[in-house]
């Protein structure tokens, strides 16, 4: 049967082939963005004990009380707002869900929607399936800033929402508060959505703060925020995160949620609330702890042929090898998983019109010994 794609650029995503090869290839997997070492053993004990007292069943649409209950006093806690968790907070099994979610309940047929390239793959296809079209505008090239006045350009009486993410997947840029002031006068100028990607919103170093939309409060009004369970419990696997929106926007996005994931695993999320509940500041060791990591593996890249792109925030480091080759990065990336056993991410497949760079992205979300093996073999490339 001839099947008129409704996708059909899209294959499978750069993590999961980049991933495969490294599994075929026994190759030092730096490329997919998680952790190689456990999750503090209260939250994998807590998951246990949820699931063998019975708790097994569908948990309600919106999410767990408690856990809704933890999120809030969580944003309470370390952004100083306080959404209503009946009304604002909706659990989603992961961010990508929730993104996806966002995407299908406000972009209407012939919206557009303005991307920041290089950004997370799972934008442009949401967009396209919801009947609308992404207008790609590029980061700043080596900075990775945005350029407000591109982006200014770039709207037309069409423009529904911007997608944001901060700190930034895969350069590790952060955006600062003047630039979620420029973001939140253009919002309320033009009348729009933004969708604000926060999954890496306690990764942050060298004392750098976090902003969230959620703590501007024109942007509050106006934004669906993203969070990941995953990214900040270290549990990518158990794909729980949440949205944080006003009552209005939630109300819409929920419509989506329950026909599309209508429901949260119940004994993740509860496990979640009590470990919340139990290590209110367990977020705030997150810096230090992937700081250090970063550093190990940077310090270890000294006398390297590689330039080190500054990374600000998430478990990622851009290597620029320019002064090594200048085959495509999607090659590279391929050629030395199978001819060095190092597996890294290129980042050309994150933009619509990929610039003449060579930067791979490597998580350093890894075992020091994995990082230091890494290096190891990084220096002699
Ligand atoms: C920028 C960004 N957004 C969203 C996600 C997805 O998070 P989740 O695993 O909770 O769906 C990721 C995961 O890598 C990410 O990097």
């Amino acid at each position: 049967m001839d099947i008129a794609s409704k996708l059909p650029e899209v294959g499978t995503t750069i993590f999961t082939r980049m991933s495969a090869l490294a599994r075929e290839h026994r190759a030092l997997n730096l490329s997919q963005g998680f952790p190689d070492f456990p999750a503090p053993l209260a939250l994998r004990e807590a998951l246990a004990r949820h699931s063998l007292e019975g708790h097994n069943q569908y948990a309600p649409m919106t999410g767990e009380p408690a856990l809704r209950t933890q999120v809030a006093a969580q944003l309470q806690r370390f952004r100083d707002v306080s959404p209503d968790p009946v009304a604002e907070i909706t659990i989603v099994p992961g961010a990508t869900a929730g993104i996806f979610c966002a995407i299908m309940a406000l972009v209407r047929e012939g919206d557009e929607v303005v991307l920041l390239d290089p950004c997370y793959d799972s934008y442009e296809p949401a967009v396209r399936l919801a009947g609308g079209r992404a207008v790609h505008v590029p980061l700043v090239d080596g900075s990775f800033a945005i350029d407000w006045d591109l982006l200014g350009n770039a709207l037309s009486s069409r423009t529904r929402m911007i997608v944001i993410n901060s700190p930034h997947n895969p350069t590790g840029a952060v955006l600062s508060h003047a630039d979620m002031e420029e973001l939140q006068d253009i919002a309320e100028l033009e009348n729009l959505l933004v969708l604000s990607d926060e999954v890496y919103e306690h990764l942050l170093y060298d004392g750098r703060q976090h902003h969230s939309v959620l703590q501007y409060p024109a942007l509050r009004q106006r934004s669906v925020a993203v969070f990941s369970f995953g990214k900040t419990y270290g549990v990518t696997g158990w794909k729980t995160g949440y949205c944080v929106a006003p009552p209005a926007l939630t109300a819409e996005l929920r419509k989506v949620h329950q026909y599309n994931c209508f429901v949260g695993v119940t004994p993740v999320q509860l496990a979640l609330a009590d470990f919340m509940a139990a290590e209110p500041d367990y977020p705030a060791t997150l810096a230090a702890f992937y700081q250090r990591k970063r550093d190990l593996f940077n310090h270890a890249l000294e006398g390297s042929r590689f330039t080190l792109r500054p990374s600000a925030g998430t478990y990622f480091q851009l290597l620029d090898y320019g002064a090594i080759s200048d085959a495509p990065d999607h090659q590279l990336c391929e050629q030395w998983t199978v001819e060095h056993g190092i597996a890294s991410i290129p980042i050309s497949p994150f933009y619509q019109a990929p610039p003449q760079q060579h930067c791979l992205r490597f998580c350093f979300a890894k075992q020091d010994e994995q990082l230091l093996r890494a290096a190891e073999v990084l220096c002699k490339i």
